[in-house]
C-alpha cells in the first residue's frame, strides 16, 4: 500500500529551502518568504522537536522568546517571527539567516587547518560577542522598563560569525524555557553546563555576571584550543565548575599576549564581586588588550577560509536559489517521520575526548538534505588541562577500554542524575517563578 506523499516543509509563510544545521533541541532551516512583485527573503527558521511542545513549555518559551523580540544589536541574530506549526504543532522561531560559520566551527576548522586558532581573531569575535550580550542585558520594553535579560547558554555554539565579519550572538532565553522543561534530555544538556557559571551552578541568583563568566570560559577555550570544564560527562563537568583550579590562558599557550590573560581571568572569577562586572567592559577590556584588531575584512576572510564544510555547503545551496533552482524541502510521510525532520547523523569522533562515552543510538536511514556530521561539545575536539600529554588536533580516537558497558551503565545513569542537577541549576536558577524576565525595574533577574 502506497502511503501518503511526501509534502513540502512549511513553517507559516515560509517555506523551507535546505537544512542548515541540527542542534540538540532543534533543526535550523533556510527558508524563504515569497511576497508580490517577485519580493523574496531568505531567513532561517529554528524548528523545536515536537516534544517539546506542551502547553507549560510553549508558555515559558514564547515569554521568553517575546523578551529577545525586544533586543535590538548589530551583535545579536535578530528574531523576526515565533510560530507554531499546524501539522504537528512545533515551535518555531524566524529569525535572520546569518550565512557564516559559529565560532566552535572556526575553532575547529582553524585546529585542524592551522594547529591553532587565531589569537587576535578570537578576542575580537569574543569582543563583538560581548557588546551583543551587553545590549541585550540592558534591553528594556518599549516603555522604558528594564528587562534584565540573562541569556544563560553562552556557548561557542551560539556565537555566529558571518561570512560578512560581523559576529552575533543567538538562542537568547530559550536555555531559561528548556531546561525548566521536564522532559529535557540529559544529552541535550550535554554542551550547556560546560558552561555555566558557579552560581548557576549553585542554583542562585543570576544577574548579567552570569553571562560575563560564560563567555570568560568561551574565551578560554577559544584562545587554548582546549576545554576547561567538559568531561563529556554533565555531573563531572558541573563539579569541575565548581571546583577546579582555572588555569590562565598563557599556561596552555604563551604566546597569548599577558594583558589578554588578565583580561580572561578577570572574568573567570568565581567570585561575582571581583568579577568583570559587565559585558561592555569586558569587551573593552579585551580590545584594548591588544596593539591593533583586526577588521571586518580580515574577520570576513577568516569565515571565508576556515568556515568549514557546513559553510561550503550553504553556499553553494544559496547560489543554486539564486540562479531559480528549486529547492525544497519535503516533510517525510507520517509513517516514516521521526521527531526531526532530517535525521541526525552519527557523531564524527575524530578527536580524542577526556572521558568514554555511551555511543549515540543508531543512525536512521540517511536523508539527501542532511548535514554532515555535527559535533555536539568542544571536549571531544579539545582536551582538558589535566590531559596535556594527549595532543591537540589530529589525535587518533581513544581505544575501547575492557568495562564497557559498565560504563555505559554508569554513564547512563551519571546522565540521568546530571539531568536533575542542570534542570535545578540552570532551569530554576534560585527563583520560583516561571514565565517572562520582566522585573521590577532595578530588581535584579533570579
Ligand atoms: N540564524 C542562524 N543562521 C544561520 N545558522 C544558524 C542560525 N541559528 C543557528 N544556526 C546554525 O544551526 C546550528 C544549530 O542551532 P541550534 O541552536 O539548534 O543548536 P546549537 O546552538 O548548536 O546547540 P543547542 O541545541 O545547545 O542550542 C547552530 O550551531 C548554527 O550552526
Ligand atoms: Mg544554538
Amino acid at each position: 500500500m502506497v502511503g501518503p506523499p511526501a509534502t513540502p516543509l512549511t513553517f507559516g509563510r515560509y517555506e523551507a529551502l535546505f537544512h542548515v544545521a541540527s542542534g540538540g533541541m532543534a533543526e535550523v532551516f533556510a527558508a524563504r518568504l515569497r511576497g508580490p512583485h517577485g519580493f523574496e527573503k531568505l531567513v532561517a527558521v529554528k524548528r523545536l522537536l515536537p516534544s517539546l511542545s506542551d502547553e507549560q513549555f510553549v508558555t515559558m518559551f514564547l515569554d521568553e522568546a517575546r523578551l529577545a523580540a525586544n533586543i535590538t544589536s548589530p551583535h545579536v541574530v535578530q528574531t523576526l517571527e515565533l510560530g507554531r506549526a499546524d501539522d504537528d504543532g512545533a515551535l518555531y522561531i524566524v529569525m535572520e539567516l546569518v550565512v557564516g560559520a559559529t565560532l566552535f566551527d572556526l575553532c575547529v576548522t582553524s585546529l585542524d587547518h592551522l594547529g591553532a586558532t587565531p589569537i587576535a581573531a578570537m578576542v575580537e569575535i569574543v569582543a563583538q560577542a560581548a557588546l551583543g550580550l551587553h545590549d541585550a542585558h540592558e534591553a528594556r520594553t518599549p516603555t522604558g522598563q528594564p528587562l534584565h535579560v540573562v541569556h544563560r547558554d553562552v556557548s561557542p555554539q551560539n556565537i555566529l560569525v558571518g561570512l560578512d565579519g560581523r559576529v552575533r550572538v543567538t538562542d537568547f532565553g530559550i536555555a531559561r524555557a528548556v531546561l525548566r522543561h521536564t522532559h529535557t534530555r540529559a544529552g541535550q544538556l550535554k554542551g550547556k553546563v560546560a558552561y555555566l557559571s558557579p552560581e548557576q551552578a549553585a542554583g542562585e541568583a543570576l544577574d548579567r555576571r552570569s553571562d560575563v563568566f560564560a563567555l570568560g570560559v568561551v574565551t578560554w577555550e577559544a584562545l587554548t584550543g582546549r576545554s576547561l570544564f567538559n568531561t563529556g560527562d554533565p555531573v563531572e563537568t558541573v563539579r569541575r565548575v565548581r571546583e577546579i583550579r582555572i588555569p590562565n590562558v598563557r599556561e596552555l599557550r604563551h604566546e597569548v599576549p599577558e594583558e589578554v590573560d588578565r583580561v580572561v581571568a578577570w572574568a573567570l572569577q568565581r567570585d561575582r564581586e571581583a568579577r568583570c562586572p559587565s559585558a561592555a567592559e569586558y569587551a573593552a577590556a579585551l580590545r584594548a588588550a591588544l596593539p591593533s584588531r583586526p577588521s571586518t575584512a580580515e574577520l570576513s576572510a577568516l569565515v571565508a577560509e576556515h568556515g568549514g564544510e557546513n559553510l561550503a555547503r550553504i553556499q553553494e545551496q544559496i547560489s543554486e536559489i539564486h540562479a531559480g533552482g528549486d529547492r525544497t524541502v519535503m516533510r517525510p510521510p507520517p509513517e516514516r517521520s521521526g521527531p526531526r525532520i532530517v535525521p541526525e547523523a552519527e557523531p564524527e569522533e575524530r578527536l580524542i575526548g577526556p572521558s568514554e562515552r555511551p555511543p549515540p543510538p543508531a543512525p536512521p536511514p540517511p536523508q539527501p538534505t542532511a548535514a554532515p556530521p555535527k559535533q555536539r561539545d568542544l571536549s571531544t575536539h579539545l582536551v582538558t588541562p589535566e590531559r596535556l600529554e594527549v595532543s591537540m588536533g589530529r589525535s587518533r580516537p581513544m581505544p575501547r577500554r575492557g568495562g564497557l558497558k559498565l560504563a555505559l551503565v554508569l554513564g547512563v545513569l551519571a546522565w540521568v542524575g546530571a539531568a536533575a542537577v542542570a534542570w535545578w541549576a540552570l532551569g530554576s536558577g534560585g527563583s520560583s517563578r516561571e514565565g517572562p524576565v520582566l522585573r521590577d525595574p532595578g530588581g535584579a533577574e533570579p
